[in-house]
């Protein structure tokens, strides 16, 4: 990302895929908070492992940077099995997933990151693979073309989605368990800041981990961030050390607010203030107003304002709610009434 503003973005930046591999949960007592879901996948891991099987296939959803793809990973760990990675937009075409398929494993983890992406004609091969292990293919061509059916290894298939909604439910009933993440608390973000301060080397105040947490939008891949930041800040004007006082005066330097609004919500929210009277404005319209695109503003940016009822979602496009305004210090139409009548 070459602008500077979207420090809160949930997309992740190549720096973070570089201190990701480092800081990323690898076993199930190091993933921090969602405390049902680990339950449930830990009932999952240790019935499949007390009956010597491959766990059921599973299916993570819920925004990003919340620990899905880490979730993937602690589930071959904790089964003791190989992990492989690919992704929807990766398996184009039916002939790719086979390839996939066939180089697997018995017991092996295969990882479909957007799983929401995946080509039609490919879900379809997967469906018998996930199912009943096994994978129809098509050889040769033309009248001399003939379907053979080939065995597969017993493997888990473990999906990541940031939009349930967009899996076919075919697919989606595949899958043994379906978990969904939520945003975290801001105490499991302090535990996981203060987790990753101590990989970086990094000394830091119990106050100083809980104010970076509440203003990391719920999302452990913006505490990390954040705390990175602070981390320069308080290298170059400070003695390395982060307390309290440090990271908010950081923070302010890096323009992320109170709420953990960075830039680019706040231009979000001022375009619908003060170029859409408020809104209704469609998604596209406003993701113009401030150059990103739709995608981006849907996936990124517009699920936490809409959690922090900063923004709503109507039939006829996005409308910045009284709070908008009022985080804006902009008077909102129906304040506006200087003599006090109506309040
Ligand atoms: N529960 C957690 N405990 C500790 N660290 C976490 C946790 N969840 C996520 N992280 C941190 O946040 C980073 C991002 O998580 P991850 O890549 O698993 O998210 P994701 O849901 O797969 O995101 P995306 O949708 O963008 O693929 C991880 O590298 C890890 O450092
Ligand atoms: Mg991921």
């Amino acid at each position: 990302m070459a602008r500077d503003e979207g420090l809160l973005t949930t997309t992740p930046l190549p720096e973070d895929e570089r201190f990701e591999i480092g800081l990323r949960p690898r076993k199930m007592a190091d993933f921090v908070g969602q405390e049902e879901l680990k339950e449930r996948l830990s009932i999952l891991i240790e019935a499949a492992r007390s009956r010597s099987e491959p766990v059921d296939h599973v299916l993570f959803s819920g925004p990003p940077g919340l620990g899905k793809t880490s979730l993937a990973g602690i589930v071959a760990h904790e089964m003791g099995a190989a992990f492989r990675a690919t992704s929807g937009p990766a398996l184009e075409r039916p002939g790719d997933l086979a390839a996939v398929l066939t180089n697997l494993d018995a017991g092996d983890v295969l990882f479909i990151d957007e799983v929401h992406r995946l080509p039609r004609q490919v879900e379809e091969v997967l469906y018998p693979a996930m199912e009943d292990f096994e994978l129809d293919i098509v050889v040769g061509k033309g009248p001399a073309a003939r379907s053979i059916r080939l065995e597969l290894p017993h493997f888990t298939l473990v999906g990541a989605t940031t939009r349930v909604g967009r899996v076919a439910p075919p697919l989606r009933d595949r899958f043994g368990y379906v978990a969904r993440l939520d945003y975290y608390t801001s105490p499991d973000l302090a535990q996981i800041i203060t987790r990753s301060a101590g990989i970086l080397e990094v000394e830091i105040a119990s106050d100083g981990a809980g104010l970076i947490a509440e203003r990391s939008r719920g999302t452990p891949r913006i505490a990390n961030r954040l705390l990175r930041r602070v981390r320069d800040f308080a290298d170059v004007r400070a003695d390395g050390r982060i307390d309290h006082e440090i990271a908010d005066t950081a923070l302010r330097v890096w323009e992320v607010d109170e709420r953990g609004l960075d830039k680019v919500d706040r231009f979000i929210l001022e375009a619908m203030v003060h170029k859409f009277g408020g809104g209704p404005v469609g998604l596209s319209t406003l993701a113009i107003a401030v150059g990103e695109d739709p995608e981006t503003v849907e996936d990124a940016y517009e699920p936490y304002l809409l959690q922090e009822g900063l923004l709503m979602r109507t039939p006829r496009g996005r409308v910045a709610t009284p709070h908008a305004y009022r985080h804006l210090g902009v008077a909102a139409p129906q304040d506006d009434d200087p003599q006090g009548q109506l309040l």
